[in-house]
């Protein structure tokens, strides 16, 4: 299997966003009616863990109510073809529920919480987490999110994925959030790189590799194209 050519995916809010759960930069946002940092930033935290806990509290309820979409399943369909690796900046599960095999969570997971005391002590978390609620070590748990501000432990792992790719596709990303937005430019020279996104955003990175296609589409629709096209090309090789 190593022989495959492999294929990088790096999505974004977008890929969800027909799923039913709201991008962050696009008007009515997830972000509306709070302020960026008082829900997704260290000082947040400090300053009203209520508040930060029941906005995350609110996230997790929805994927109850939420299914993977046909981009989500596209993606799965590369996996007999090329050995694929899915490096989402999204903290939902629907690349999991599609049915994916790997994937790295860039921005951490909203079904999972950590302490504060051992960032190590990391569980799984299907219901509402309160203050109270504690690691092992009696410290309170906080979700597993990559705050702004924190760093992005996730990223060496992506780096090294992205730097052995044949093919890259880029999803539903606003390509402005680093480091994540910088992960293309890991890619060999010679990687071909697709961007899905009806609004795209070429950003420097982007900008300075050579064989990017730019389509400018919903990921319901792009996605389950250019997968074809990668799956028709498989078989020629
Ligand atoms: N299909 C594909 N793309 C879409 C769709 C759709 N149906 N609808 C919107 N988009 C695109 C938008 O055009 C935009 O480029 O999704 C992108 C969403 O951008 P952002 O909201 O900025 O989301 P993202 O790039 O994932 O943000 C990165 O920023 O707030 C932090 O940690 C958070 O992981 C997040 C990071």
């Amino acid at each position: 299997m190593d022989d495959q050519p492999r294929v990088v995916v790096l999505t974004g809010a977008g890929i969800s966003a027909e799923s039913g759960i709201s991008t962050f930069r696009d008007a009515g946002g997830l972000w509306e009616g709070h302020d960026v940092m008082e829900v997704a930033s260290p000082e947040g935290w400090a300053k009203n863990p209520e508040l930060v806990l029941d906005f995350y509290n609110q996230r997790r309820r929805q994927l109850r109510e939420v299914e993977p979409n046909a981009a989500h399943r596209a993606l799965v369909r590369l996996e007999p073809h090329y050995e694929t690796v899915i490096i989402t900046q999204n903290v939902d599960d629907l690349h999991e529920r599609a049915g994916s095999s790997r994937i790295i969570h860039l921005h951490g997971e909203l079904k999972k919480v950590r302490s504060t005391a051992d960032p190590g002590l990391v569980y799984h978390w299907e219901g509402d987490l309160h203050l109270g609620d504690t690691c092992e070590k009696g410290s309170q748990l906080r979700p597993h999110i990559v705050w702004f501000g924190e760093d992005v432990p996730e990223m060496y792992r992506a780096a090294e994925e992205m730097a052995r790719a044949d093919y890259v596709l880029i999803i539903g990303t606003s390509m402005q959030v680093y480091p994540a937005a910088g992960l293309v430019a890991y890619a060999p020279r010679d990687a071909r790189i697709w961007y899905i996104d009806p609004k795209p955003r070429i950003n420097y990175e982007l900008q300075m590799m050579p064989h990017v296609t730019v389509v400018e589409a919903r990921a319901t629709e792009g996605v389950p194209r250019v997968v074809d096209e990668l799956i028709a090309m498989a078989g020629k090789e």
